[in-house]
C-alpha cells in the first residue's frame, strides 16, 4: 500500500517546470500505513521537499518522530488533517494557503485528538498561514495545545468562502484520562496585531485582511489604499500588482497570478475559426504549465489530470496523453463463464452477475442454463434477479460463444443483447455453437447489431414460439466456409407468415432479426440511427437532413430551414459550415447564432465583431471597446 504513494511522489523534473516541488498528498483518512515507523518514513518520503501538495496534507499517528521535515511546504491544494499525533511541535511554519479544494467533514483544516498518555500536541506554529480559500476550521481534543483561540481565523478565510467556520474545542467528544492542568503563554508585546500562533515575536500573525483599506477587494500588505494587492492575490502581497502576490487565488502562470491558464486555442478574425494557440498553457493543479507532467493526462479543458472522468478514456495522440470522451460506453473487458476467476463456473448465476456491469468486451463464454434463473437450492444461490441482464446491455464482443438454455418465460426475445456486434467463437458450446439458442420461449432473437460469426455454428432449436431464428441470411454473417447452421423444431414458417410474423418491406434481403424496421440486417432504401426509412428529411420533414452512405444525417441547426423547391436542400453536410443558408449570422464560412464577441484571440487581446444588414459578423474597429 505504501509503495504506491512513494511512487506518487513527483520527482525534480517537475522542479524545472514548475520552479516548486510538488508531491501527490494523500487521502488515507485514518488508515495507517503499516507500522509506525513505516508510516513515518512514507509520510516523510512523500512530503520531504516537497512545496505544494497537489492533494491532501494528512498528518496521523506520529508519536515520537521529528517532523521537521514539514516545514518546506508552502501550499495545499485540499485539507490539512492533523489527527491522532502526539509530538509537541508539528512545525508547519511555512503553510502559507490551504485552498479546500477537497474537504474533511467541511473542514479545510482539521486538528482533532492530538495526545496520548505522556502529553500531547503544544504548538502549531503556522506563522505564514493567511489564507483558507474554501472550507473551516476545526480543532478539537487537543487538551496541551495552546494559542489556537489567539489567532484571527477570520483573517485568514478568504472573503468568498461561504463555507468557512471555527470549532475550537480544546477536550473534544474524549474523555481526557487525567485533568490536565496547563497555562499557556500569551502572544508576545511586541505583536502588533495582538494575535499570534505561538510565544515568541516570530510567532505573531500577520494580518493581510481585515485591517485593509475599504479600496481593497481582498488582501493588502497596510493598511493605506496603496497597499491592496492585486484581486488574483491570495494570503497577501509585497506590491499592487499580479506579479506581487504571495500565492494565487485561481492560477500561477509564469511569474504572475491569472483568472485562468492561457487558452490553447484562440479565434483567428482573419480565418473565423479557432487556432492553435502557441502561447497556449495546460492547468496543473493552480500552475500553468506548457506541458503536463509524465503520467499525466490531458483533459478536453486543457487540465492536467492523473486519472480520465469515467466517461472518457486515456488515448495516445500527437505524443500526448489525452481523455477523449468514449462515445456509448468506454471499454471494459471481464472474463466470461471458463475464464479467470470463473473458470470452473457453470453459468451466469446470481452471485456472479454482478461483475458482468458496464462490461463491453467479454473475455469467454455467456452461458445461462436453469440453475441461472431458478437458484441452486444445494449451494444456496437465489435466482438472477431479471432487473440485472441489464448489465448485459453493454457488451458489444463476446470472444467465446453465447449460449442460452434457459431464460425468463415471459422474455420475448434476446433483445439485452442488442449492442452485440461480434461473436467470435473462440470456444465453443459442445466444441461446435458459436451462438446456441434452444428451448426458450422467445418469438424473435432480437441481435439487431449482430454482423460477425467468426468462427463455429449457429445452432437455433426448440424454441417453440420463435418466427424469426432463419429470417436472416446467417452466411453473411460467417467468416470461414465451414460454419454451419441448424435451425430446427422452431414455430413453423408458415404460420409466423400467416400471423404476420415476418421481415418489415424496409429491410433488405438479407433479413432481419425481428418484426420491427429497427430489426433489420440492413435497410432496403434509408437508415436513421438505427432504424430502417422509406427517405430522408432532405426536402421537407423535421428535423431537415442530408444523406452520406445511404444514412439521413441532421444539418447542424444554425442551417436556416428551406422550404422552397427551388433552392433545395438545407444543407449539404455536417456541421455549421455545410448550410445553404445560415438560420442567424454567418461568420466566415460558418454558420452563427450570433457575432464573436469577446472571444481570446491572438496575444490576449479580444475579439468583438458585429452583424451587417446582411447578417455578416464584421470585425469592430480596434479602437472599439467591448463591441
Ligand atoms: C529534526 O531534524 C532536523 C533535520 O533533519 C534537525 O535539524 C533537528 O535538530 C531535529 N530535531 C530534533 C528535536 O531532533
Ligand atoms: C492549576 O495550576 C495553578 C498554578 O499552577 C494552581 O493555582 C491551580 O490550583 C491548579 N488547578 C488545578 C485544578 O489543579
Ligand atoms: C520588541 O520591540 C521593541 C521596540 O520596537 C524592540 O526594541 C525589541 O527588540 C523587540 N523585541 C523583540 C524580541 O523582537
Ligand atoms: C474476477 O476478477 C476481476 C478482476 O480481477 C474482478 O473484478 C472480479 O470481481 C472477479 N470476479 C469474481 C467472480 O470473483
Ligand atoms: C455461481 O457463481 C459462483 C460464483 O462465480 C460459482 O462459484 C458457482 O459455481 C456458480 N454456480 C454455477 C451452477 O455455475
Ligand atoms: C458503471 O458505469 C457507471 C456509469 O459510468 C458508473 O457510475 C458505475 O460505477 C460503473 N459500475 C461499475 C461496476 O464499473
Ligand atoms: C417478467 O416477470 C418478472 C417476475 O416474474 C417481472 O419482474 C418482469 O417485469 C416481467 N417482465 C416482463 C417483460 O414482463
Ligand atoms: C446469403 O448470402 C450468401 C453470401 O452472400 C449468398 O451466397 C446467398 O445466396 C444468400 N442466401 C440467400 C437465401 O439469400
Ligand atoms: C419554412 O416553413 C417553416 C414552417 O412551415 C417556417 O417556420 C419557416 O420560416 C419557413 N422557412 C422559409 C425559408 O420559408
Ligand atoms: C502578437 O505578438 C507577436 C509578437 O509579439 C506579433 O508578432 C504579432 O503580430 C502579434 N499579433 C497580433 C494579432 O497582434
Amino acid at each position: 500500500m505504501h509503495s504506491c504513494c512513494f511512487m506518487l511522489k513527483v520527482s525534480l523534473i517537475t522542479l524545472f517546470i514548475l520552479f516548486s516541488v510538488v508531491c501527490q498528498g494523500a487521502n488515507n483518512k485514518l488508515t495507517i500505513l503499516g507500522t509506525e515507523e513505516q508510516h513515518y518514513n512514507s509520510l516523510k518520503q512523500m512530503y520531504e521537499d516537497c512545496e505544494v501538495v497537489l492533494g491532501n496534507l494528512e498528518i496521523t499517528y506520529i508519536e515520537n518522530y521529528n517532523l521537521s521535515f514539514l516545514k518546506s511546504i508552502q501550499e495545499v491544494s485540499g485539507y490539512v488533517l492533523l489527527l491522532l499525533n502526539a509530538v509537541k511541535v508539528i512545525p508547519l511554519e511555512n503553510l502559507q494557503i490551504i485552498r479546500g479544494n477537497t474537504l474533511y467533514e467541511n473542514a479545510a483544516l482539521v486538528v482533532v485528538v492530538n495526545y496520548n498518555e505522556m502529553g500531547g500536541l503544544e504548538e502549531l506554529p503556522m506563522r505564514k498561514l493567511k489564507e483558507i480559500l474554501n472550507g473551516g476550521v476545526k480543532i478539537s481534543g487537543n487538551p496541551y495545545l495552546c494559542n489556537m483561540n489567539n489567532v484571527m481565523w477570520d483573517d485568514i478565510f478568504d472573503t468568498a468562502n461561504d463555507k468557512s467556520f471555527v470549532l475550537l474545542d480544546p477536550v473534544g467528544r474524549r474523555k481526557l484520562p487525567v485533568v490536565i492542568n496547563k497555562t499557556c503563554p500569551p502572544c508576545h508585546s511586541n505583536c502588533t496585531s495582538r494575535h499570534c500562533w505561538a510565544a515568541g515575536p516570530e510567532n505573531c500573525q500577520i494580518l493581510t485582511k481585515v485591517d485593509c483599506a475599504a479600496q481593497c477587494s481582498g488582501r493588502c500588505k497596510g493598511t493605506l489604499p496603496s497597499d491592496c494587492c492585486h484581486t488574483q492575490c491570495a494570503a497577501g502581497c509585497t506590491g499592487p500588482r499580479e506579479s506581487d502576490c504571495l500565492a494565487c487565488r485561481k492560477f500561477w502562470d509564469g511569474a504572475i497570478c491569472r483568472e485562468s491558464c492561457p487558452p490553447l486555442q484562440v479565434y483567428n478574425p482573419i480565418d473565423y475559426q479557432l487556432e492553435h494557440n502557441p502561447e497556449g498553457k495546460y492547468s496543473y493543479g493552480a500552475t500553468c504549465v506548457k506541458k503536463c507532467p509524465h503520467n499525466y493526462a490531458v483533459t478536453d479543458f486543457g487540465s492536467c489530470v492523473r486519472s480520465c472522468h469515467a466517461d472518457s478514456t486515456e488515448v495516445e495522440e500527437d505524443g500526448i496523453r489525452k481523455c477523449k470522451k468514449c462515445n456509448g460506453g468506454c471499454s471494459k473487458m471481464c472474463n466470461g463463464i471458463g475464464i479467470g476467476n470463473l473458470t470452473g463456473v457453470l453459468a451466469v448465476n446470481a452471485s456472479n452477475i454482478d461483475h458482468f456491469k458496464n462490461c463491453t468486451t467479454i473475455n469467454g463464454n455467456l452461458v445461462f442454463l436453469m440453475v441461472s434463473f431458478k437458484g441452486d437450492g444445494h449451494t444456496n444461490i437465489p435466482p438472477i434477479d431479471q432487473r440485472k441482464l441489464d448489465n448485459f446491455r453493454n457488451v458489444k464482443e463476446i470472444t467465446g460463444c453465447l449460449s442460452i438454455q434457459y431464460w425468463p418465460e415471459n422474455a420475448t426475445d434476446l433483445s439485452i443483447f442488442e449492442n452485440v456486434k461480434v461473436i467470435r467463437g473462440r470456444t465453443k458450446e459442445l466444441s461446435r455453437y458459436a451462438l446456441a439458442v434452444t428451448g426458450l420461449n422467445i418469438k424473435s432473437l432480437g441481435l439487431r447489431s449482430l454482423k460477425q460469426i467468426s468462427d463455429g455454428d449457429v445452432g437455433i432449436m426448440k424454441n417453440k414460439n420463435l418466427c424469426f431464428g432463419n429470417t436472416v441470411n446467417w452466411t453473411k454473417l460467417f467468416v470461414t466456409e465451414k460454419q454451419n447452421i441448424r435451425i430446427l423444431e422452431n414455430r413453423n414458417e408458415n404460420e409466423c407468415a400467416a400471423i404476420g410474423e415476418v421481415c418489415h418491406p424496409l429491410c433488405s434481403d438479407v433479413g432481419c432479426w425481428g418484426p420491427e424496421p429497427f430489426d433489420c440486417f440492413s435497410c432496403r432504401h434509408f437508415i436513421r440511427q438505427h432504424e430502417c426509412v422509406k427517405e430522408c428529411n432532405v426536402m421537407q420533414g423535421e428535423p431537415r437532413e442530408f444523406i452520406k452512405d445511404s444514412e439521413c444525417l441532421q444539418c447542424h441547426p444554425e442551417c436556416l430551414v428551406q422550404n422552397s423547391t427551388e433552392i433545395g436542400a438545407t444543407c449539404t453536410g455536417p456541421g455549421p459550415d455545410n448550410c445553404i443558408k445560415c438560420a442567424h449570422f454567418i461568420d466566415g464560412p460558418h454558420c452563427v447564432k450570433s457575432c464573436p464577441s469577446g472571444i481570446m484571440g491572438e496575444n490576449d487581446t479580444l475579439i468583438w465583431k458585429y452583424p451587417d444588414e446582411n447578417s455578416v459578423c464584421q470585425l469592430c474597429h480596434p479602437d472599439c471597446v467591448r463591441g
